[in-house]
């Protein structure tokens, strides 16, 4: 099957009827369905699927008997964002298996194994943390911190695994699976404008600018609507607000940054009710990491003096840190050797690539986007460029498993 026709098969699971989109959190039934329909995807094309420790699935296309060393990896997520596009994850999954199943067509052979994986929870959507999976594997982030990080119904990692089928108490770092890869290339349906205007529709990675993410919970005085005087009052929602207003005032003054909040939580969260607590989640970004750390540093500290003015407290947490990422040198100039008109491109998105990056050579390919629009519903490829993109990674990998 083609990559395009994989990713139409899939075009119900996960639809979001609300927010419009898909919204496919971690473990919930639509990725559950899309990991099953990825296992029996796997298994018609002959390859030996596992779920390991960390509720990553592997798909092996290699001979019975042979170490699993020097792999040949690649593959994506299969979670969404909250009313996200059809592409990002899935496409790098489907044009995985349509690589394989292209390369047996033309009866490849090599040494080396190749390996599709699926990563769980990516975004971040459910538990918080972004590349949830990559970052077990690689021991990136602390079972214990991974296991007791709570969903919004106040589910933890823990109980949401043991549901599944994975054993908490078996989930950590694995470094010997980690060491059978040779090789990790990612495709990703590219998340903005950096193709749009070029003749290609496929490009290298090069390099994710340094992210993270911070809650902001601002306390205050939870209190009635119409009885309070607006001289009595000590609403947090003041100063979230005001931090929203001074996130973007800092990050428009600083070049190549980009700050956003995404995500506001009031509680109790009635019309009618001056909120008690707001929790807001920054997002912020930048190329140079000794420029990012000191934006955050400003956007707190005005948020504590917002607070302190509105008669209210502030709590500032990290929730998650990625240092920028350069992909692996001699594997991208592979790669551009493999697909000569291919041009390089630097993203501002996170991807599992960028988590495997430090402990084996990994890279990307992105599909054009003519939207240049990601993490909505108008992300968008054009199936001719989905399927330019299989096969530029059929190239890859064929040339790539060719070799030691
Ligand atoms: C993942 O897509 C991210 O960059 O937030
Ligand atoms: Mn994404
Ligand atoms: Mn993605």
């Amino acid at each position: 099957m083609t990559a395009s026709s994989m990713l139409a098969a899939l075009a119900d699971v996960g639809r979001d009827p609300a927010r419009g989109g898909y919204s496919r959190p971690v473990f919930a039934p639509a990725e559950l369905e899309l990991r099953e329909w990825f296992v029996a995807e796997a298994r018609r094309l002959g390859l030996d699927v596992e779920t390991d420790r960390n509720g990553l699935i592997w798909a092996w296309w290699d001979a019975p008997g042979r170490p699993r060393t020097n792999a040949v990896a690649t593959g994506s997520h299969l979670d969404s964002v909250p009313g996200g596009g059809a592409f990002d994850g899935p496409l790098g999954v489907v044009s995985a298996l349509a690589a394989v199943e292209q390369l047996q067509a033309i009866g490849h052979t090599s040494d080396r194994p190749i390996v599709v994986v699926v990563f769980p929870e990516e975004e971040g959507s459910r538990y918080g943390v972004p590349c949830l999976g990559s970052g077990l594997l690689t021991g990136t982030i602390s079972a214990d911190r991974a296991l007791s990080l709570k969903d919004e119904y106040g589910d933890t990692l823990a109980e949401l695994l043991d549901r599944n089928g994975i054993d908490p108490a078996r989930v950590g770092p694995d470094p010997d699976a980690v060491r059978r890869i040779g090789a990790f290339v990612e495709l990703h349906v590219e998340q903005g404008r950096g193709l749009v205007d070029l003749a290609e529709p496929v490009a290298v990675g090069r390099s994710i600018i340094g992210h993270g993410r911070w809650k902001l919970r601002f306390e205050g005085h939870g209190n009635h609507a119409g009885t309070t005087l607006m001289s009595d009052r000590n609403d947090p929602m003041i100063p979230a607000a005001q931090t929203v207003l001074a996130a973007e005032t800092a990050a428009r003054a600083v070049p190549g940054a980009r700050a956003t909040v995404g995500k506001l939580v009031p509680v109790p969260g009635g019309s009618n009710v001056i909120a008690s607590t707001v929790d807001v989640w920054l997002d912020v970004r930048h190329p140079d990491e000794s420029t990012l750390a000191p934006l955050v540093a400003e956007i707190s500290a005005q948020a504590d003096r917002l607070a302190i003015a509105a008669g209210c407290r502030t709590q500032v947490s990290c929730e998650s840190y990625s240092p920028a990422v350069h992909f692996d040198p001699d594997l991208i100039r592979r790669c551009r050797e493999i697909l000569p008109t291919a041009a390089l491109l630097d993203t501002g998105a996170g991807h599992d690539a960028g988590v495997l990056a430090p402990y084996t050579p990994s890279a990307m390919l992105f599909v054009r986007n003519p939207s240049g629009v990601s993490h909505s519903p108008e992300e968008y490829a054009e199936d001719d460029d989905v399927d330019a993109g299989a096969h530029a990674l059929t190239e890859v990998l064929a040339k790539l498993s060719a070799t030691a």
